[in-house]
């Protein structure tokens, strides 16, 4: 079976609602094991068909733990290329985030970026809802190709 990793940081709460419904979107594809998880070790990231990174963001930027997985795959050499990928997360005024995390995946891994990344203003409300569970299943749907 197939397996897609939704993996997020959030410190409120907003950007984890906001990986849940696209995990819940990613299951509803019906083709993939799907794990939502807050940590992975950089050595097993290479094990999963399709990745979807859930950040917010803070101070411009990307949290330490996202941003020392993927110093740590580079490291590594963990091989990702051509995987289906996604990013998402929750902002206030700026959501810088989200754009960095999608920029490594394509630039340094060579991922199968295919959506640009998806913004909710703090707490996402039921619109960003939903296109979280169409990005999840977009990206599942992938693998189907
Ligand atoms: C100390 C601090 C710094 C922040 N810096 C930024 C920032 O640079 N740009 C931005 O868009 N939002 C910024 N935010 C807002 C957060 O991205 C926002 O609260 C978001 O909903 C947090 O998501 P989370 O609940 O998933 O942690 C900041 C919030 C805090 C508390």
């Amino acid at each position: 079976m197939r397996r897609i990793l939704v993996l997020y940081y959030s410190r409120t709460g907003n950007t984890e609602r906001m990986a849940k419904a696209v995990a819940e979107g990613a299951r509803s594809a019906g083709n993939a094991q799907v794990e939502l998880s807050y940590f992975v070790e950089a050595d097993d990231l290479g094990g999963f068909d399709a990745v979807l990174v859930g950040t917010p963001t803070y101070h411009h930027d990307m949290p330490i733990d996202i941003k020392m997985l993927f110093e740590e795959a580079a490291a590594r050499n963990v091989q990702l290329q051509g995987k289906p990928a996604g990013t998402f997360g929750s902002f206030g005024w700026s959501g810088e985030a989200p754009k960095l995390v999608m920029e490594i995946m394509k630039n340094k891994f060579q991922m199968d970026v295919a959506k640009a990344p998806l913004l909710a203003k703090y707490g996402p409300d039921a619109a960003a809802l939903d296109e979280c569970r169409l990005l999840g299943k977009q990206v599942a749907e992938i693998l189907n190709r």
